[in-house]
């Protein structure tokens, strides 16, 4: 059976039938979730429970894996996962939620703020693929805003104003936006800004979309105040309701969202309760200051 594509969201998302994730993807079905990427930004697949190995071998054939190693502060001999994977739970090695002032968990609530994912490396993220292991009683949605038509939706003004703004982007922006600001000199290094082009052009469907995240905290050439207001302002616009798609999860969903034309946000829950998430991610297309607008 070919598989079947539903919208979910208002402009974007789709909700796919029809595959089992389990088994190896059919040449015809990975073109098929390429260009349901492409269409819908982010696809929903529910009820697929998967093993790690199966996971892996579903993301490898839609692309080459992007490794987690320096994203996190958990040290090396804490994880849970190997470096495939980056490990989206609240977790510790001994599988219960990290104590409330636990500084790995502080660090983690920056995904809570929109983003998109890998923006802090010069190469950013192309799809990123979440699968639910365990899920909290409430809380804990996930949600997506769509760039395309939120970049569409500015006035002509500001597209012109923006169409070549270069910002930096680094996991301390975002953190230092929650109030976290004890990074050790180690840290500080690892965490060095790169250069990432505000507005960007997809590769297949050759729309341009905001690329905003709360990693963002400066723009080239411009007063930080200034670049902060106006990234603020974007994010501001870019994620009203009718650009955004809540994920309410269940276990063993799947979802895949393409990091160049989408942000997110993780949404709180309980923090004594389990939210296990893990997520594969496939590395991008280059970076993005290398990218002509046109
Ligand atoms: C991620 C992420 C959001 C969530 O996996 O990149 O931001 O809801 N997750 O856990
Ligand atoms: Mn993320």
């Amino acid at each position: 059976m070919p598989l079947d594509i539903r919208q979910v969201g208002p402009c974007f998302a789709g909700a796919v039938d029809g595959i089992d994730l389990r088994q190896p993807l059919s040449s015809a079905d990975a073109e098929a979730i390429h260009a349901g990427m492409d269409k819908y930004a982010v696809l929903v697949f529910r009820g697929q429970v998967l093993s790690q190995e199966q996971h892996l071998a579903f993301t490898a054939a839609l692309g080459e894996i992007e490794h987690s190693i320096g994203a996190s502060l958990r040290a090396a001999n804490e994880t849970r996962v190997p470096t495939t994977f980056a490990d989206v739970s609240n977790l510790g090695k001994d599988d219960k939620p990290y104590d409330r002032e636990d500084r790995r968990r502080l660090f983690a609530i920056g995904n809570r703020l929109w983003h998109s994912d890998s923006s802090f490396k010069v190469v950013p993220a192309k799809y990123s693929l979440l699968h639910a292991l365990s899920i909290p009683s409430k809380g804990g949605n996930t949600e997506f805003a769509y760039m395309p038509d939120a970049y569409d939706a500015l006035d002509a003004a500001v597209k012109v104003e923006i169409g070549d703004l270069v910002c930096e982007h680094s996991q301390m922006f975002s953190r230092q936006q929650v109030g976290f600001f004890d990074f050790t000199d180690e840290e500080k290094q690892r965490f060095a800004p790169v250069r990432q082009r505000l507005v960007r052009i997809h590769p297949s469907t050759g729309r341009k979309s905001l690329f905003l995240a709360s990693h963002a905290g400066s723009i080239l050439g411009m007063p930080i105040p200034e670049a902060r207001l106006l990234l603020r302002d974007l994010i501001e616009h870019a994620t009203h309701e009718r650009f955004v798609h809540v994920h309410r999860w269940q276990v063993g969903d799947l979802v895949i969202w393409d990091n160049r034309q989408t942000m997110h946000r993780a949404r709180s829950f309980p923090a004594d309760e389990r939210r296990d998430l893990r997520r594969t991610t496939i590395v991008g297309d280059g970076p993005t200051v290398l990218q002509q607008v046109a």
